[in-house]
């Protein structure tokens, strides 16, 4: 099986979040199994130096978008056995950052019209396009009205995988053809509750769309997280399937991980406390055995259940507890966490920002890793924390509740709540702070979290059995 896999980030080249690491490790994983799988990505200035220099010019082609003719030259390198195209444009993508122009719907489109114009280029015709998120939605759209006619495209399949169902892609009609170039014949794909939604026409003209878990694609079909496009995934049928995220548990190993202070695996967690007592010296804390540290990696959106956060803040630093805390995003919860920094010092640890190294060191530091996600299609920072031996304590929804379940019953390895309520959460906080005073079953509890299998063997089969599947159409 050939799959060209669309991504508008993958790790290690450039990441912001959880899409790179999945497009960072899929591939791989798939050709682990002996399929070939390649990736392509825009060509950002903030792909560091020591990339491009190993990458190799391959070619170069222009790209119609309604009246333009824009230039797309496209670099290539090999990485973990697995063959990466970076697509180079310097008006589109010769800026700092990734998204939030005012021209994204255009630079993205391009991106993703330049994707399948690339097939006529390399030698590599792939039997599914396998896109991502609304910033390569347009692939299909593109395929299906402007190149099926050519042989070379006939046989090819889509599949199109949600990460977030927040993120659609939405803008005024008036561009879809000044901009993306779609007549007005086609434009019916495009248009969804009066407005251009990418998202929606991705799903309409895929094979087979996915999401990230499979609690996430069944509550995607309830309005309550759908953002709107539950009914386009009702007309899909079974079409929409959830297959679980792995990690890439080569890169998140507790015993080789480089970014921590000292290595630590199931049978020396003795370490693991060095580890907590750097990262409290790090981060400002006071370092106690008893305190339970709680950590939280996370972007300030309002769907991780920062509210919830804020709500019992005060009423949780009556415990004996300490919290840290890396993220960044609205100015509402950055200012809520700098409050609580300065309002509780040498109990509550604080960074902005997107710090690689520094998360891995929370994973490997803290007790108990907290994500009380409102709604969370996969996250996959949950899996790391519980592989590095530190418990999660999460809301029962999406792929945290395929990934993570109680210590109260079968196959523990964190501590979960149920409904969208501070003091649910609170409460199961508190009950990780009462086992955690009972030293040998703390560790226990450790061990079985760090012995779960999240790597992407199982998932991987998934994918290739949902490609042979839309193969047969
Ligand atoms: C998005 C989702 C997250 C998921 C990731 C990778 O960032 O919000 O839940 O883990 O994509 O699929």
């Amino acid at each position: 099986m050939k799959i060209l896999y669309l991504t508008s980030e993958a790790r290690p080249f450039i990441a912001s979040g959880g899409l790179a690491d999945v497009a960072g490790s899929l591939p791989k994983a798939l050709c682990d199994l002996g399929h070939e799988c390649r990736v392509v990505l825009p060509l950002y200035s903030d792909v560091k130096p020591e990339w491009r220099e190993k990458m190799t010019f391959l070619c170069n082609f222009n790209v119609a978008l309604a009246w333009r003719n824009q230039y797309c030259g496209v670099y290539t390198i090999c990485y973990n056995g697995v063959t990466y195209y970076l697509l180079d444009n310097e008006y589109y993508f010769k800026r700092s950052g990734l998204y939030g122009y005012y021209d994204d719907a255009e630079r993205f489109a391009f991106f993703s019209k330049a994707a399948v114009e690339l097939i006529n280029h390399i030698d590599y015709i792939p039997d599914v396009l396998h896109a991502n998120d609304w910033e390569t939605a347009m692939a299909s759209v593109y395929l299906n009205k402007f190149y099926r006619h050519i042989p070379l495209f006939k046989g090819i399949r889509t599949m199109f995988t949600i990460h977030n169902i927040q993120y659609q892609g939405q803008f005024g009609m008036n561009i879809a053809w000044d901009v993306l170039g779609i007549p007005e014949y086609h434009q019916n794909v495009l248009e969804y509750d009066g407005c251009l939604n990418m998202m929606k026409a991705a799903i309409q003209e895929s094979n087979i769309v996915t999401t990230v878990s499979p609690s996430y694609a069944r509550e995607i079909h309830d309005p309550w997280f759908s953002h709107g496009l539950d009914g386009a995934l009702y007309n899909k049928g079974d079409r929409v399937i959830g297959i679980l995220n792995g990690i890439d548990v080569v890169s998140y190993d507790p015993s080789s991980d480089k970014d921590i202070y000292v290595n630590y695996s199931a049978d020396s967690l003795d370490k693991k406390e060095d580890n907590r007592k750097a990262l409290c010296a790090e981060m400002g804390i006071e370092y106690k055995k008893d305190t339970l540290l709680i950590g939280m990696v996370t972007r300030f959106a309002s769907h991780k259940g920062l509210d919830l956060v804020r709500y019992i803040f005060d009423t949780l630093m009556q415990d004996n507890v300490s919290v840290v805390v890396l993220g960044s995003g609205e100015r509402e919860y950055e200012d809520f966490f700098k409050e609580v920094h300065a309002r509780y010092p040498g109990r509550v640890g604080l960074r902005l920002g997107f710090v690689p190294e520094l998360s891995r060191k929370i994973y490997a530091g803290a007790d108990v890793f907290l994500m009380p996600s409102k709604s969370e299609p996969c996250g996959l920072a949950q899996m790391v924390a519980a592989r590095y031996g530190t418990l999660p304590i999460v809301r029962e929804t999406g792929g945290l509740k395929d990934t993570i379940h109680d210590m109260g019953g079968e196959n523990g390895n964190g501590f979960t709540f149920q409904t969208y309520n501070a003091h649910d959460m609170l409460g199961a906080i508190q009950r990780a702070e009462k086992l955690y005073q009972d030293k040998a079953a703390w560790k226990a509890a450790m061990r079985s979290a760090m012995s779960c299998d999240f790597s992407w063997g199982k998932s991987a089969k998934e994918y290739i059995a949902a490609y042979e599947r839309i193969m047969k159409d």
